[in-house]
């Protein structure tokens, strides 16, 4: 027999699913549309060779992908190389910087734990063609901004930020400047130390058998940099000629301005698990730090590079569902959309068919939502199900009212009725 449930780690929405998903949808939208971005959107299946990347990324390993017709296609497990994809295609005639966003659903075939599931939305705002730091501010104002409109408090949420250049700029006179291409895998590696612990981060560094292969102490100076404590005393790692460390306290210096620094901090273990990102990288995470990342971005200047565009500095963020749907359920923040529905427009028998569909097209006409009853049903049914609805009024139309030419509108909150002549309803329609 056929399974009925939703593959594993999918969801249906029903009704009442989709209502909450879109008035949180609208909320992204709003942001996004405030801070002068445009929405664009790209396919879901896509030549799986645009994720293949040789860095380790658990994001590629999870791919859902398949063989057809000699095509080797993937869905989408995030939306950036597709807007690579895009900002190629028309490179040159593009006005610079784009301000895109997009709310693309994206599949991974995850390993099933709390806020992580095999498809989600991914609310996306990303910045093509700005090189300073102005963007990233921008890009985290734009993710509070939105958190405030979602209700949350001030406190919830809280935003951990860090620049890949600082871990790169230790490293280019020893191992990069033998492999400048084992940046990446080290930073896929070294994203895992929450999870995996000090030691079998070390040893995968110091795998001759992996790609990045430092020696073991440039191993533990890595280790030692992420587990910087403040940007004092990264700065001392670092050293005060460091480029990045003027981006960062510049970034600070903006934030503040929007009125969010106190909402960020500086974390030198936030690294980010995708192999593109190249200078600053945030999370952001409930302030209980009970769930996942909420959010996650960064700068990505050599993405087009890779793709075979000519280079382009980049930054964005993305934005899951999951994690936020989890926290704002938790604060009891969910809310309950109701149906949208102005009317049920209500025939009392066949016979006054025809004059329902006339006033249900004149009030659709109004811009009202109608809801036309199609079968004979009971009154004391119609008005149950009007109110469960959110309805305003009922229009019925019995025997009578068709003799007068009117409709009896019944307000339901106030209980209120009124007649309403059908000839003024029809000036709506002629
Ligand atoms: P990411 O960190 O892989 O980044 O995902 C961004 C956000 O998407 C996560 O913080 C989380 O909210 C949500 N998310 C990711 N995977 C799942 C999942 N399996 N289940 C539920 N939610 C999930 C990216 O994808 C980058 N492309 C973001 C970006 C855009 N960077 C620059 N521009």
């Amino acid at each position: 027999v056929t399974d009925l449930a939703p593959p594993r780690g999918t969801r249906d929405f029903y009704p009442d699913d989709l209502r909450l998903r879109s008035w949180l949808f609208e909320r992204f939208r709003s942001t996004a549309l405030a801070f002068g971005f445009e929405e664009v959107d790209a396919p879901i299946v896509e030549h799986a060779e645009l994720y293949m990347r040789k860095a380790g990324e658990e994001i590629v390993e999870q791919l859902y992908h398949f063989q057809l017709h000699e095509r080797h296609l993937a869905l989408r497990p995030e939306l950036t190389p597709s807007l690579a994809r895009m900002v190629i295609a028309r490179q040159g005639a593009l006005r610079l910087p784009l301000r895109w966003f997009a709310i693309p659903q994206c599949w991974r075939y995850e390993r099933m734990t709390r806020g992580r599931r095999r498809e989600h939305y991914q609310w996306n705002m990303d910045v093509w063609g700005e090189p300073d730091v102005t963007a990233e501010a921008e890009l985290i104002a734009a993710i509070f901004h939105a958190l405030d409109q979602l209700g949350l408090a001030k406190g919830d949420v809280r935003m951990r930020l860090n620049h890949r250049a600082l871990l790169e700029e230790s490293l280019r006179a020893t191992v990069l400047a033998r492999r400048p291409e084992a940046f990446a895998p080290l930073c896929v590696i070294v994203d895992k130390l929450p999870k995996l612990g000090r030691d079998a981060v070390i040893e995968q560094l110091t795998d001759p058998a992996h790609a990045v292969q430092l020696e073991r102490s440039e191993a533990e100076a890595v280790v030692a940099q992420l587990e910087a404590k403040g940007l004092d005393e990264a700065a001392r790692l670092a050293g005060a000629e460091s480029p990045a460390l003027a981006q960062l306290r510049r970034l600070f210096d903006l934030l503040d301005a929007y009125g969010v620094a106190d909402r960020v901090g500086f974390d030198a273990s936030v690294v980010r698990g995708l192999a593109y990102y190249t200078g600053v990288v945030f999370e952001a995470f409930d302030a209980a730090g009970e769930l996942r990342a909420v959010c996650g971005g960064g700068r990505y200047d050599r993405l087009l590079e890779t793709l075979g565009g000519r280079p382009l500095p980049a930054v964005g963020f993305g934005f899951g569902d999951a994690v936020i749907s989890e926290l704002l359920a938790e604060r009891g923040k969910l809310p309950q959309p109701a149906r949208a529905l102005d009317a049920v427009v209500f025939p009392l028998g066949e016979e006054e068919r025809a004059l329902a569909i006339r006033v249900a097209r004149a009030l659709r006409r109004r811009g009202e939502t109608v809801e036309l009853v199609l079968g004979a049903l009971k009154p004391k049914r119609v008005f149950a199900d009007a109110n469960k609805a959110g309805a305003r009024h009922v229009y019925m139309i019995g025997p009578d009212e068709r003799a007068r030419g009117v409709v009896r509108v019944k307000d339901l909150a106030t209980e209120a009725q009124r007649d309403e002549p059908l000839a003024t309803l029809d000036e709506v329609i002629t």
